[in-house]
């Protein structure tokens, strides 16, 4: 099975499950920002797993990116953006034909969320979602992921590996 991990990060909150996600999955698959993740990189895959902070209550805008930039003055350590958000890169995802799963991190008590935005837009591309969307907390704006999310999210990814090789 043919597996991709692609993933939108400023503060290594998203970066850190996106691994672990990928180690749950299994040894063979690919992690990858949304600038490495050349879309032939996905082409012919079987399972695109796609994943985001919720930011300003959801997958990331434009205008939410520049929030994320001019919190940089503010957040204990730089924000990385030099990247293309989620958002952009999901708009040019050509067709393909797998299944896709969405998740994101975020704060506990924040209403909205990311993945909903993802799952649509994995669907469109031709990955309708397989499972539930995956949430991982942080504990603060900026992170850290709150104790325990790493193996939630390692397991959260043998869990789609499961359905996948089972169905
Ligand atoms: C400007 C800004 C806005 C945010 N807005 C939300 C929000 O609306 N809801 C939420 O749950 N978390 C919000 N957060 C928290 C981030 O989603 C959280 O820190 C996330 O894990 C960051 O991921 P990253 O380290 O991969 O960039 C916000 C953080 C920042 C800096």
């Amino acid at each position: 099975m043919k597996a991709v991990v692609v993933y939108e990060s400023h503060w290594g909150n998203t970066a850190a499950v996106a691994q672990a996600i990928a180690d749950g999955i299994g040894p063979d698959t690919v992690v990858m920002t949304t600038d490495d993740a050349d879309l032939s990189a996905v082409s012919e895959v079987d399972l695109l797993v796609a994943g985001a902070p919720v930011i300003g209550f959801g997958l990331p805008t434009a205008r939410m990116e520049d929030a994320v930039a001019d919190s940089a003055r503010r957040a204990p350590t730089l924000p990385d953006i030099s990247h293309p958000s989620l958002r952009s890169w999901l708009r040019e995802l050509p067709r393909g034909h797998g299944r896709g799963a969405a998740f994101e991190t975020r704060v506990r008590w924040s209403p909205g969320g990311a993945t909903g935005a993802i799952e649509r837009s994995l669907e469109q591309a031709g990955y309708p979602a397989t499972g539930t969307p995956g949430k991982f907390i942080v504990t603060g704006r900026y992170g850290p992921l709150r104790a325990g999310e790493l193996e939630r999210a390692r397991h959260w990814g043998a869990g789609l590996k499961s359905r996948l090789t089972t169905t």
